[in-house]
């Protein structure tokens, strides 16, 4: 037996991976990119329903968990100041995309599953004065849920600064007092992901080059700290964007007596927390864009892996013992090996892990 749940705004499954980690199984997933979709089919051997807005709630299974990383462009900094410039309503007052949360709110209500997951930018925390976020948090408790919301940076664990808002519910009868991991920097740099052989695709041309330097020396001019960001090899990455197929300026790596170049797709993923078996379909436009749009997705396993073992503590049936085996045993002094310890230690019950 295992716990069931569904994958809403499923991109290329960040999220999903971390909530299988754990023993759960996906009965049903949305994405409306068909990019994402084939992505998503390689890995997962399944193609998502398309737009959520189409589908009829009665398509929906009933699960344990749903699992959201709702699109977050209304609430984002750049959607927000292009909004206004266009003079268009923004936040949830935005009758478009903002729409897509009250889908979210309309299946929790409806299937009543016993928690959810949702994810988004850091700034919907921020938006509006924190008005945006307490119309949301407001609409989840009304809908039977106790909520808690973290922001976490995943440069703990990946060499990439990504901050963004983790939100999660338990249905009010659990009682359930969920409490967010804690992370300690395992101190990630990113020379230490970077591929040893590079096309030469990926070097910026003369052309772009000598445009991101004045475009950069202009800004400086202005007095704005604005261009294109050159990695420290030693440290982390900016935040990576679903815009970064564009030029790859927030984050360029130097090279010896050359243009410096972009990160190659694999290496995105990488910062993200994906592993190498992971496949990416797509041409690399595509998969940049992906990548920029998912989750890290060790950040999002330990906070699934304690959701679980807050869920099913009294109930061994559930509790994946085997998958947990299985990282401990390849993972020693990783994230995965410390999210273990955590995990047995919350269980009332003892597991049994030496003889499985
Ligand atoms: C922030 S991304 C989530 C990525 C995902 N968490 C992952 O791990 O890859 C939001 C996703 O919602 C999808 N989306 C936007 N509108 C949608 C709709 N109406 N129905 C289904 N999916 C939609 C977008 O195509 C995008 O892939």
């Amino acid at each position: 037996m295992s716990f069931k749940f569904i994958d809403l705004f499923a991109g290329i499954g960040g999220t999903r991976q971390a909530f299988e980690a754990f023993g759960g199984k996906c009965i049903f997933s949305s994405e409306i990119d068909e990019f994402a979709c084939k992505t998503y089919f390689e890995n997962f051997n399944e193609i998502p329903a398309g737009d959520i807005t189409k589908i009829n709630l009665d398509e929906i299974p009933k699960h344990d968990v749903l699992i959201a990383g709702f699109p977050c462009q209304p609430f984002s900094l750049a959607g927000v100041s292009k909004r206004n410039s266009l003079g268009r309503p923004h936040g949830l007052d935005c009758e478009d995309k903002d729409n897509l949360f009250y889908k979210i709110i309309e299946i929790l209500k409806k299937k009543e599953p016993k928690a959810f997951f949702l994810e988004n930018v850091k700034h919907l925390y921020f938006h509006d004065k924190g008005q945006t976020y307490q119309i949301i948090k407001k609409q989840l408790n009304d809908a039977g849920y106790d909520v808690c919301e973290k922001i976490i940076d995943a440069s703990f664990v990946v060499p990439q600064h990504r901050e963004r808002i983790y939100i999660v519910g338990f249905k009010k009868e659990l009682k359930i007092k969920f409490t967010f991991p804690t992370f300690s920097d395992s101190n990630p740099q990113l020379r230490k992901i970077l591929e040893s052989k590079v096309e030469e695709k990926y070097t910026l041309s003369d052309k772009l080059w000598t445009y991101l330097q004045s475009y950069k020396q202009k800004q400086k001019d202005k007095g704005n700290g604005f261009g294109y960001g050159m990695a420290n090899l030693d440290g982390i990455t900016r935040t990576l964007s679903s815009r970064y197929y564009k030029d790859g300026a927030e984050i360029l790596i130097p090279q010896n007596n050359k243009n410096p170049r972009r990160l190659t797709p694999r290496e995105c993923a990488r910062i993200m927390g994906f592993s190498d078996n992971f496949k990416m379909p797509v041409s690399d436009h595509q998969a940049y864009r992906q990548l920029g749009n998912s989750v890290v997705v060790p950040i999002v396993k330990k906070i699934a892996g304690r959701m679980i073992i807050y869920l099913y503590k009294n109930d061994p049936l559930v509790i994946p013992v085997l998958p947990l085996i299985k990282l401990q045993k390849s993972s020693k002094n990783s994230l995965n090996g410390a999210e273990i310890t955590t995990m047995i230690s919350l269980g009332e019950r003892p597991l049994i892990l030496a003889n499985r």
